[in-house]
């Protein structure tokens, strides 16, 4: 296990071992942590609640792990979550067995969880950090979790690289983050998604909620799946979780934020669930005389990811009419793109 000393979060570009990614405002950061810290009171009864199950769950939905089966076995593993808030995920991985760590931004969200932890009497290392630059040595981890922590809060171009930094060959990256049509189709005020596209899905990357400052990350299709497979993932499965049916078109809170509160008009949103292994050190073969075959002159597949359809929505329209620069959902399957064939290569 690595080091699990506090760490104030360096300038972003500054840790071992990160990719620097686009240019960002260095303020999300501490931005956040401050939102969190304002925000941890309401945090409490939804974690209480949470350390009291023994049945793990994920999202705003509680959909339950057994269901989903998203996690290896973890009894004996060195486990660490990203942005772990009132560590409930981290309380019920250690219950099975795992050496955890939970790591989170906010000394709030992380206060909480260690007086969950004292009325539970199951402590685990938590450290107060910056999941984009974590203070951990490189491969300390077989399993690195997010359920909503460093998966929408964290840069993904800073993340992403930190969390292979920390996995063993081996390890597992899973996580839970929002929908894109989430993202595209959320107001900035605190309301539910609504059925319209509100944003551009191209360049989606950096999203700034006007209403209370809070800054999220979310990458389309592509710039994701490049990502991943740039710091040497492979792409075990994205499992896209449903709401129950019967959950209520419910009103009044951004489904980002209000765990429980609402189910956006879009419908049954899925939440992506993307699911990523770090692979043994492999080599990647790449056959530009294979063009036409998804197999390339050694034998093996290559990724052959056709998605079609998503260059058809666009906002266009006339800048000053703003509601012919949005465009409807129903008229786009923007759902889909999540679902295409990932092979190993
Ligand atoms: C919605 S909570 C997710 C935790 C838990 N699954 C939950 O639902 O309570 C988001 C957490 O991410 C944390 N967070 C935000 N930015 C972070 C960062 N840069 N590094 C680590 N944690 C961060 C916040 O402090 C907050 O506790």
């Amino acid at each position: 296990m690595g080091d699990c000393e506090a760490h104030l979060p360096s300038p972003p570009g500054s840790g071992p071992g990160l990719d620097p990614g686009p240019p960002q405002a260095p303020d999300h950061v501490a931005s956040n942590r401050a939102l969190w810290d304002a925000w941890s009171p309401k945090w409490v009864a939804m974690g209480r609640h949470a350390w009291a199950s023994d049945d793990p769950d994920w999202g705003i939905w509680s959909v339950p792990e057994r269901d989903v089966r998203a996690l290896p076995p973890v009894d004996g593993r060195d486990v660490v979550e990203l942005g772990c808030g009132t560590a409930y995920w981290s309380a019920w991985l250690a219950r099975r067995g795992a050496r955890v760590v939970g790591l989170d931004n906010s000394s709030k969200q992380l206060a909480t969880a260690r007086t969950l932890q004292q009325e539970h009497t199951l402590v685990f290392p938590l450290v107060h950090a910056d999941a984009e630059h974590a203070p951990f040595r490189d491969q300390s981890f077989d399993l690195a979790i997010s359920e909503y922590g460093a998966a929408i809060w964290c840069d993904p171009y800073r993340w992403i690289p930190e969390a292979a930094r920390l996995l063993r060959p081996g390890g597992e990256l899973v996580f839970l983050r929002n929908s894109i049509l989430f993202s595209l189709c959320a107001p900035d005020a605190e309301e539910p998604a609504g059925d319209r596209l509100l944003r551009d899905y191209f360049g989606l990357h950096r999203l700034e909620w006007t209403d209370d400052g809070a800054v999220n990350f979310s990458l389309g299709v592509g710039p994701i799946i490049r990502l991943f497979r740039e710091n040497g993932f492979e792409i075990l499965d994205c499992i896209e979780l449903q709401a129950p049916s019967g959950t209520p078109v419910a009103v009044g809170g951004n489904l980002a934020r209000a765990p429980g509160a609402a189910l956006s008009s879009v419908g049954e949103a899925p939440m992506s669930y993307a699911i990523v292994k770090f692979p043994e050190p492999r080599e990647v073969f790449i056959d530009d005389q294979a063009q036409g075959s998804n197999l390339s002159a050694t034998g093996r597949p290559r990724i052959l990811f056709v998605n079609a359809g998503i260059h058809t929505f666009r906002l266009g329209g006339n800048d000053s009419d703003p509601a012919s620069q949005q465009v409807d959902v129903a008229e786009c399957p923007i759902l889909d793109p999540f679902v295409g064939e990932f092979k190993k290569c």
